[in-house]
């Protein structure tokens, strides 16, 4: 039996080692099982209800598209697309905002975070951004959407409107999907030591020239420790990164050095620096020839459409059949 994952990215940012711990890495391993289909996408409509400056938002989607495009361009089962791209999926929206309450939106926590802010802030675009990803999610039958654990709720949300629309008919239209949450990753801590989030301004980016992401690692926060003291790798922001991307004789050296004293921090950060480089350095490589390739990123993005929308209208037209013949 096919089995669908899907996953989305908001263009409104550099991609970085949060999206990818916390969702890309499963994206992946999930497009290398057997069966699998694979709909990973950049959510530029949901990008919309923040960034309204063309040029940045132009910029961001073809860097999100190159990124998501370096991991796997030449895998068979996954199709990389542009959310705008897809017609259905806002037909859907509608037609799921009927049967989603308001109270479902009043209690997301974006949307409360945002309220608790600045309301001159909040589109209505933000409020029903929740329906939006259900639309996203439910308009192809979708088994499994690998996430951070900020999307938990969102995911619940889509799950409760499918089971509503479902209920209303007495007939299992939608499928139900399951988050894929990485909980051992669920903490991803940015370079002032608080949760990497491109809102807070400390995320590390992957896909940057190597002396940018030099110049980031070297600003990571540590404490004021001095040469010779011995140090806590335990509640160190470079540490805490290191460990999900060094081989575990590597993580157990470096413990070794923090622990006898005797080691500056840099050596900590060009360690850090060096396992990124090395970890990433086929799909860094791919990154810059995508980026630098708009025909081609354009070309993808055109036969993709194709594709995807001709599943996207086979849920579409399954869905509308039980409104009436008139839809
Ligand atoms: N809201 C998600 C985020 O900010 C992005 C997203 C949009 C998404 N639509 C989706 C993720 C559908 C998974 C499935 O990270």
């Amino acid at each position: 039996m096919e089995k669908v994952a899907l996953t989305g990215i908001k263009p409104t940012g550099s991609f970085h080692l949060g999206n990818y711990l916390s969702a890309v890495r499963s994206a992946i391993a999930l497009s290398s099982k057997n069966n699998y289909t694979c709909y990973y996408f950049i959510a530029n409509y949901h990008a919309l209800t923040a960034e309204k400056n063309p040029a940045l938002l132009e910029e961001q989607t073809y860097h999100i598209l190159a990124s998501w495009l370096a991991f796997m361009h030449d895998k068979k089962n996954v199709f990389i697309y542009l959310q705008s791209d897809i017609s259905e999926i806002f037909e859907l929206y509608w037609i799921l905002t009927c049967y989603t309450h308001k109270g479902l939106m009043d209690r997301a926590h974006s949307y409360k975070d945002a309220l608790s802010k600045d309301i001159k802030n909040i589109n209505i675009g933000l409020y029903t951004y929740p329906v939006l990803m259900a639309a996203d999610i439910l308009c192809f039958d979708t088994d499994y959407v690998p996430v951070g654990k900020d999307q938990k709720q969102h995911l619940e949300i889509a799950r409760d409107i499918a089971t509503t629309f479902n209920t209303t008919y007495k007939k299992d239209i939608f499928k139900i999907p399951e988050p894929i949450i990485n909980e051992s990753t669920s903490l991803i801590i940015g370079i002032d030591g608080q949760k990497m989030s491109k809102s807070k301004n400390n995320i590390i980016p992957l896909f940057v020239e190597e002396n940018k992401l030099r110049k980031i690692i070297n600003k990571i926060v540590t404490d004021s420790k001095a040469i010779e003291d011995s140090k806590d790798p335990n509640t160190c922001n470079i540490f805490s990164i290191y460990k999900y991307f060094a081989s575990s004789t590597e993580i157990n050296d470096l413990k070794e050095k923090y622990l006898s004293g005797g080691m500056p921090w840099s050596y900590a950060k060009d360690l850090l620096f060096e396992v990124l480089i090395n970890n990433f350095k086929k799909e860094r490589e791919s990154y810059f020839k995508l980026i630098a390739d708009k025909a081609y990123l354009n070309t993808v993005l055109k036969t993709n459409k194709e594709i995807v929308k001709q599943k996207a209208s086979l849920v579409l037209k399954r869905v509308k059949e039980n409104l009436n013949n008139l839809f």
